[in-house]
Formats: C-alpha cells, sequence, structure tokens
C-alpha cells in the first residue's frame, strides 16, 4: 500500500475543511484535505447554504415580477419559469463556486483527494479513494471537520419520493403541488418559502409555540404573517406522529393540542435539526471524547483529547453554521502553525435566515436577556420609516436593539426586513468590540440606506431616534 506524509491532513473540505487548509497552506504547512464526497465545499456549498439560496432568489425574483411591480408602474402581463432551468442555473453556481476552491487549494499548495479516511493511530489513517485504491496517510496533526447529518424521525426514513431532506428538496425534478413541512426551523422555512411562492401548497407542522424557534416571537411573527400570504397553513405546538402513502400522495397524521390531524401533500420534508458525523472516521479507534450529546470534545485551541487531533465545525457543537466552521478551521490552523493565541474568544456569532422578510441575530434577543436577569435598554424602529425602505417598496420590518442598561453596551441585535442578512454584520462588529448605543448612533450612517436602522434602532434605545415619534418616558 503507498504511503502519502503530510504535516496535517484535514478529514472534510467543507467550510471548515477547506479554509483550515487554505490558512495551513499560506502558513507553509504540508497539507492534504480530503473528502468522501466528490465535490468540495460539503454541505454548505454543495447542498445547503448556496444552491438554496439561488432557489430563494429565482422565487423571490419570479414572485416581485408577479406582484411587486405595478405601483411602480410597471406592467407585467404574467410570468412562467422553465424549472429544469432553473436548476441548470443553480447548479451552475456550485460549479463554480467548487472550482474555485480548488483553484484556492492548489494556489496555497494545499493537496485535495476525494475518498474516506479511517483513523488507525493518532498520526496515520487509512483511505480508500474513490477509484477504489487503498493508501495510508501518515501525518502531525490532523484536524477533523466532518460536518453534520439531518436528524430523521423514528418512522420517517428518508425514501428520496414521499419522505425527503433538504437536500432532496433542493433537487426535485418539478416544483410539487404540494408539500408538507416536518420543522418549521431554518432550513424547512428558507425552502418551503421558496416553493410556497412558487405555487406549491405547503403545510408546515412545528414543534414549538412558534416557527424560527430562537428568534423572538414577533419576528417570527412576520415570517409567518408573509408564508401565510403565500397560503402556507402553519401549525404550531404540532408533533409529526406518523404516516403513510394513500395514493399519490403522503398523508401526515400529527397532533395539535391533544388531537390528532391529518394532511396530505406529494411529498413530506422532514428538518427537525442536524446532528454531529462524529462517529465514522475511526476517532473510537484513539480515544476521542464525545460530550453528552455526541459532539467531539474540544478545548479554547480546538484541539480534542487527543492534543494533535483538532475537530471544528458541526461536528463540535452548535450553532451549526458554515461561518462559524471557517472561524474554527482558522484558529486550528493557527495552532498547528504554533500561533501561541489563536484561541476561540469569539463573543458573537451571528445568524442569519433567507426566509421572508430575512432575519439577522447577533447576540442576545430581548426575551434571552431577561432571562438572564440583565438590567436592559430596548430600542426598536421600523423600516417603514426609512426613506430607502420606502422608496424600494420593502416597508415590512424592523430592527431591535438590546444594550445594557447602565453601560449602554450592545448586548444583542435582531433585524428582519429586506437585506437583514447583510445589515446583520454591522451588529457583529458592535458586540464584538464591545460598542456602546453612543458607538453606533454617532456613527455616521449614508442616507438614503437601509443600513440607516442601526443608527436609528440604538437612537431609539436612548429615546433620541429621529424618524420615528419617541415613546415620552
Ligand atoms: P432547526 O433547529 O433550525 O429547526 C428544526 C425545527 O424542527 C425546530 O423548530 C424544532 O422545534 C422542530 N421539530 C423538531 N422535532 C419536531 C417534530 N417531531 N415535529 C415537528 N417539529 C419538530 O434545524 P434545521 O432547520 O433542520 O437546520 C439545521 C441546521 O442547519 C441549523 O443548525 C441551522 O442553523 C443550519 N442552517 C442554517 C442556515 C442559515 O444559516 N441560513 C440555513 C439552513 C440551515
Amino acid at each position: 500500500m503507498s504511503v502519502l506524509t503530510y504535516d496535517t491532513l484535514i478529514i472534510g473540505a467543507g467550510p471548515g475543511g477547506y479554509v483550515a487548509a487554505i490558512r495551513l497552506g499560506q502558513l507553509g504547512i504540508k497539507t492534504l484535505v480530503v473528502d468522501k464526497d466528490k465535490a468540495l465545499g460539503g454541505v454548505c456549498l454543495n447542498w445547503g447554504c448556496i444552491p438554496s439560496k439561488s432557489l430563494i432568489q429565482m422565487a423571490k425574483t419570479y414572485e416581485k415580477t408577479l406582484t411587486g411591480t405595478e405601483k411602480m408602474g410597471i406592467k407585467v402581463s404574467g410570468a412562467t419559469f422553465d424549472w429544469a432551468k432553473t436548476q441548470e442555473w443553480k447548479n451552475g453556481i456550485v460549479d463554480s463556486l467548487t472550482s474555485g476552491i480548488a483553484q484556492l487549494l492548489k494556489g496555497n499548495g494545499v493537496d485535495h483527494r476525494f475518498g474516506t479516511a479511517t483513523l488507525t493511530s493518532s498520526t496515520t489513517a487509512d483511505f480508500v479513494e474513490k477509484s477504489g485504491e487503498k493508501l495510508t496517510i501518515q501525518f502531525k496533526n490532523c484536524i477533523i471537520a466532518t460536518g453534520s447529518s439531518p436528524v430523521q424521525i423514528p418512522g420517517f426514513t428518508f425514501d428520496k419520493k414521499f419522505v425527503v431532506d433538504s437536500t432532496d428538496l433542493l433537487e426535485l425534478k418539478e416544483v410539487p403541488k404540494s408539500l408538507v413541512l416536518i420543522g418549521g426551523g431554518v432550513i424547512g422555512l428558507e425552502l418551503g418559502t421558496v416553493y410556497a411562492k412558487l405555487g406549491t401548497k405547503l403545510t408546515v407542522v412545528e414543534m414549538m409555540d412558534q416557527v424560527l424557534p430562537g428568534t423572538s416571537k414577533d419576528v417570527a411573527q412576520l415570517v409567518e404573517r408573509k408564508l401565510k400570504r403565500n397560503k402556507a397553513d402553519i401549525f404550531v405546538s404540532a408533533k409529526a406522529k406518523s404516516w403513510k402513502q394513500v395514493g399519490k400522495e403522503a398523508e401526515l397524521t400529527f397532533e395539535v393540542g391533544g388531537k390528532d390531524q391529518i394532511v396530505a401533500g406529494e411529498m413530506i420534508a422532514v428538518a427537525v435539526g442536524r446532528r454531529p458525523n462524529s462517529k465514522g472516521f475511526g476517532g473510537e479507534n484513539i480515544g476521542i471524547k464525545l460530550t453528552d450529546r455526541g459532539f467531539i470534545e474540544v478545548n479554547d485551541k480546538l484541539q480534542t483529547s487527543v492534543p494533535n487531533i483538532y475537530a471544528i465545525g458541526d461536528v463540535v457543537g452548535q450553532p451549526m453554521l458554515a461561518h462559524k466552521a471557517s472561524k474554527e478551521g482558522e484558529i486550528a490552523a493557527e495552532n498547528i502553525a504554533g500561533h501561541k493565541y489563536s484561541t476561540k474568544d469569539i463573543q458573537v456569532i451571528p445568524g442569519v435566515i433567507f426566509c421572508d422578510p430575512e432575519v439577522g441575530i447577533a447576540g442576545l434577543t430581548e426575551d434571552e436577556a431577561k432571562k438572564q436577569g440583565k438590567k436592559i435598554k430596548v430600542g426598536k424602529f421600523p423600516y417603514g420609516a426609512l426613506g430607502r425602505a420606502k422608496s424600494t417598496g420593502d416597508i415590512e420590518g424592523f430592527a431591535r436593539i438590546v444594550a445594557d442598561a447602565e453601560t449602554e453596551r450592545v448586548l444583542g441585535v435582531e433585524i428582519v426586513g429586506t437585506n437583514a442578512s447583510d445589515m446583520i454584520s454591522e451588529a457583529a462588529l458592535a458586540i464584538e468590540m464591545g460598542a456602546t448605543l453612543d458607538d453606533i448612533q454617532l456613527t455616521v450612517h449614508p442616507h438614503p440606506t437601509l443600513g440607516e436602522i442601526m443608527m436609528e434602532t440604538a437612537k431609539a434605545a436612548k429615546g433620541e431616534a429621529v424618524h420615528i415619534l419617541n415613546p415620552k418616558s
């Protein structure tokens, strides 16, 4: 068996693994990144973030063309779509990005191979190349970046026909006439929004008492309201129990308020969370410890219980987000390269949800801050009071800022509305830098932009917003 020797082996080429590989390449460390799928970029790039955002944009454009132009004086006599072409366009975006990663790896002197690696000791792995060829890889350091997989509910085995997961939803040959979604979380609502906009009769069955648990109730309500305008039925505090095939449809039985209800659809999509891929790469062969919840245990340098083996991304814990994985990839790489002070010292990992309207969250929500017993100041400012929002016609939404009552240090921001996903970065920067309400409100924000909402919301928290009337204290 041939033997390959590297300083660092990375298992998994998603946004954690490939970013770690690039950083190691920059730092002059001889690195090999391997992936069991014949694709660079992992779930995010191939079956997650990027393809879903492409379909979300397509559905948004389609809906805007149909309904959003008349007020501006543009008459459109109708619109249709060619789904095969949409899929081709989406796949082209994915292809161009994956080939970009291949070039970046090459340019940084990093090798990559497709196949399955299994650790056999703390410095060796067996590797079965996609072609079937078997190799041994010797390394000094290793980074596990194996990601996560969709959670399955007992009785709802994915069969790619009647019970599907998010990957299947991205690759449907046709837009379904009806779709039943179990789980009104991030994946469910992002992809549910796509199909609801394209004419699918959508039913959402969510176990908690609101969709998008973790966001504030009024944020979730705005998203729910828009979905209902797209004729979706939404059931909360509802638990999926069983399903059966009835003719060409799947019929779901779910329980709400102690009573069973039935809903049928062309298919049932299950998006109830993801579980870490913390088994299957030989970690058990060398005693890599897992937490009670099945994540790989790591310290603040991202080292596992075997110190020359690091782990990053979804496999080490929540939040399961691409940008968190990438950041951890950089930290692990810098530790391998001997940087003394590269540790996981992150104040905030912002989250973005690409439903309609978009949601951006950084730090604590108002409820979370109260639950932690913090004394807070809160400011809220509506999109409708922004000149820019008026001129684009996207007036739904608001921003809310939560700050420490005494120091006025920003603790959290939620934005729901157009381009919230872009604007939340300012909030993340503010929290990371320990900024106060004054730091934000005294910063001149250009007019007319949606970005003014951060400045106005910070002013609102002080009772000094300019373009709304402030409540009298
Ligand atoms: P999630 O945790 O966001 O949502 C799952 C939902 O399913 C929850 O609302 C939960 O209450 C519900 N649920 C659980 N069991 C249920 C049952 N038996 N019946 C009905 N409802 C049930 O998980 P999701 O949507 O699967 O996403 C997985 C991960 O992927 C998340 O960590 C998310 O952050 C990440 N992701 C991030 C995106 C982004 O950043 N925009 C996009 C898509 C996914």
